[in-house]
Formats: structure tokens, C-alpha cells, sequence
């Protein structure tokens, strides 16, 4: 099967990488045979291994009928929107990384390939190289799945990690995200939340069935996190972690949202360390399931999407029953109506967690304390 790549970035050259030196192992181990015609991108590199693949003209991978499967890695809406139906319209299957187009066009593209006959696949889109999007609508299609929630954000887990441990100032453990490929193209994605939202709404679109937009969801990124709330919580046998978390409620709503949260010491969560994502499911038949590994990352993260493409290859004359419907209205509850456990610190008072709270009650606990913060804990 020949396939094209849509951009020659980290995820785009690691995708690349594989196909040039693996070939033969997936050969091997899956009977499908992968073959690199063209790698897309408009900027000049110097010579090296991808340039006899690269080409700056999309119409030319478009209408060539040799290419059933493209990898799109591009990021963003524009072009990779226009360009990921061109090529699900022109019958080709298609894998992508990309969470901002999946959290916002999925439902669009997911029925563009139905019409078309073809399969648009996106593993890569969350937990890096962990296996999760087939887990849920594979592996536990047998279950009601009532809650996901986990760290999906693997730059802002190196960060913590690296202020905690080593003291590093958040810039200098940002900067060096980024040196290692992990971080966004604009790292603000990140260290805001936004990433961790694009992810968990593509994880509760699939597992609770409806379309579910980021512009919906509350995401509070990790920017306002201190070293003396760090060192507060540790004090009381937490880490503080960004968390993303949908559950179904037994009204038919759903919570979701993305935030800091204080998680325990002693669960796998809270001993989720570097680049590493952590993805807990809960499903009514199997219980708690967790996925880790690496969130983030060239080779990880190529080794997702070109798990896709094998599985496109295998199935390249069936489409793959798999997806959502589209947007409900008032489907997210309101963060006002849910009750959590908050860690508070405040001038007058030692550091602590409070009982189960609505924000109003919260309100009403802290009046007259000065509030220094004020961050949500996650059971
Ligand atoms: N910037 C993302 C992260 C890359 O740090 O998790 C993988 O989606």
C-alpha cells in the first residue's frame, strides 16, 4: 500500500522513519506491506533521506491513485481541514495526529470517510504512543464507559516534574519541552490546558457517543501552580497534576473539564512522571482500566499513527464501524451544580482539603479566609 505523508515535522519525520527502516518488520508481523511515495511540505530542507519523497503540491498526491493511505501531521485547521477531505472525498483512508482537527472537525470528517467508503483513523491524537482510542471503541465496546480521566498532557507533566524535582524555573523546563519535540507549536496549547481539552473531548465523544466541542469546556491550564502549593500538597500526600476528566452523570449529562488537581501519592496517577500520560477508562462491565506511557514524542507518537495506517492497510476495502453522532444540546452539566473536594491554602490557615463542595458552598467555606489558592482534588 503507497501512502503520502502530510507534513515533514516531528510527528510527520517520525511517521516517515518508520516506514523507510520498518517496513520489513511490519511485512513480517502483519502481512501488509508499506510503501513511502511522497512527503508533503512547503518549506526547504537540505538534502537527506526524505527528499526524493518531498513535494510541495498536494494536487499531485490527490489525484495520483497509487496512494490509498494518507498521514496527516500537519496540526492546525488550515490547511489540514481543507486538505484531510480532499484526500477522504478522493477515496483515500487517512491517520492522523492532529487533536485540534479531530476535537473540532471529527465529526465532519468521521462522516465525510462514511459517505466515501474510507476510514479516518487518529490513535496519535491523544496519549502520544499509548494504545487508547482502539482500547475504548475495541476492546471495551462490551461496557457502558462511565468516566476518563487522566493526564493527557505530556509537556506540562515534564514541566511539574522538573520544577518538583530539580528546581528547574518553569521557563527553563518549557524550553527544554520543547528541545525534545514534545511541546506545541505554540506551547500556550499546553501549559493552559488547551491540548489536555482537545483530547478529553475527543476521548468523551467516543466513549459517551455525541460530538462534544473544546469551546464547551472549562480548561485551566498550570501557569498559576506554585512551588509552595507543590510543597503544600506533598505535605498532605498529593501531587498536583493537570488532569483532564469526563464522567456520565445519572441525569444523561456529562462533567468534563481540565484543570490543575491535587491527585493521591500513593495511585498510579499520582506516580505518573516525565512525558509520560496516564489515561484511566471505567467502564460498567471491566471496572477501572489504566493506560500509561509516553504522551508525547517523535518516535512514540509515529508509532501510534503508523498503527493506524497498518490497520487502514489491512482493512483497506472495509470501513471500520467506528465514531460519534452529533453535538446534543445541554449535554455538559454545569461546573456549578457538581461538588468536588478543594486543597486551600490561605493566610490564616494551614493548608488543607475540604469536604465535598459545590462552588457556592466553597464560596460560603472560605469566607473572611485571604485565599492564596484554591485548587480541586481528584478522586
Ligand atoms: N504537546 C503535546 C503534549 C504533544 O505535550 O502532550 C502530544 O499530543
Amino acid at each position: 500500500m503507497k501512502c503520502a505523508i502530510f507534513g515533514c515535522g516531528v510527528v510527520g519525520s517520525g511517521a516517515a522513519d518508520i516506514i523507510l527502516r520498518n517496513a520489513g518488520i511490519i511485512k513480517e508481523k502483519t502481512g501488509v506491506e508499506l510503501e513511502l511515495k511522497y512527503i508533503l511540505d512547503i518549506r526547504e530542507f537540505p538534502e537527506c533521506e526524505y527528499t526524493p519523497y518531498l513535494t510541495k503540491d498536494v494536487e499531485k498526491i490527490l489525484g495520483d491513485e497509487e496512494v490509498g493511505i494518507i498521514v496527516e501531521a500537519m496540526g492546525g485547521i488550515v490547511p489540514a481541514f481543507d486538505f484531510v477531505s480532499r484526500a477522504l472525498a478522493a477515496g483515500k483512508h487517512v491517520a492522523t495526529s492532529n487533536k485540534e482537527l479531530v476535537a473540532k472537525k471529527g465529526d465532519v470528517l468521521l462522516e465525510l470517510a462514511r459517505e466515501n467508503n474510507v476510514n479516518f483513523m487518529f490513535e496519535a491524537a491523544v496519549g502520544g504512543g499509548i494504545p487508547i482510542i482502539r482500547p475504548i471503541s475495541r476492546c471495551l465496546a462490551a461496557n457502558r464507559i462511565t468516566e476518563v480521566a487522566g493526564i493527557l498532557n505530556g509537556t506540562t507533566n515534564f514541566i511539574l516534574g522538573r520544577m518538583i524535582d530539580e528546581g528547574m524555573d518553569f521557563g527553563e523546563a518549557l524550553s527544554l519541552a520543547q528541545k525534545l519535540g514534545y511541546a506545541e507549536k505554540d506551547p500556550t496549547a499546553d501549559v493552559e490546558g488547551i491540548d489536555a481539552c482537545r483530547k478529553i473531548c475527543i476521548l468523551a465523544s467516543l466513549a459517551f457517543g455525541s460530538h462534544v466541542f473544546p469551546d464547551g469546556v472549562h480548561a485551566e491550564g498550570i501557569t498559576k501552580i506554585t512551588l509552595e502549593d507543590v510543597r503544600a500538597a506533598d505535605g498532605l500526600g498529593y501531587a498536583i497534576k493537570l488532569i483532564a476528566q469526563t464522567k456520565k452523570l445519572e441525569n444523561g449529562r456529562i462533567k468534563i473539564l481540565v484543570s490543575p488537581a491535587l491527585v493521591s501519592r500513593t495511585s498510579v496517577l499520582g506516580n505518573v512522571n516525565g512525558v509520560f500520560n496516564a489515561c484511566l477508562v471505567r467502564g460498567d462491565m471491566v471496572g477501572e482500566t489504566i493506560m500509561t506511557g509516553p504522551g508525547a514524542g517523535k518516535e512514540a507518537t509515529a508509532s501510534a499513527v503508523i498503527g493506524d495506517v497498518i490497520d487502514m492497510a489491512e482493512h483497506a476495502e472495509k470501513r471500520k464501524f467506528f465514531g460519534w453522532g452529533a453535538e446534543k444540546p445541554d449535554y455538559i452539566e454545569s461546573l456549578e451544580n457538581i461538588a468536588e473536594r478543594y486543597f486551600i491554602r490561605s493566610e490564616e490557615k494551614p493548608a488543607y482539603i475540604t469536604d465535598l463542595l459545590t462552588p457556592a458552598q466553597l464560596e460560603d467555606e472560605l469566607r473572611g479566609l485571604n485565599v492564596i489558592s484554591k485548587i480541586r482534588v481528584f478522586e
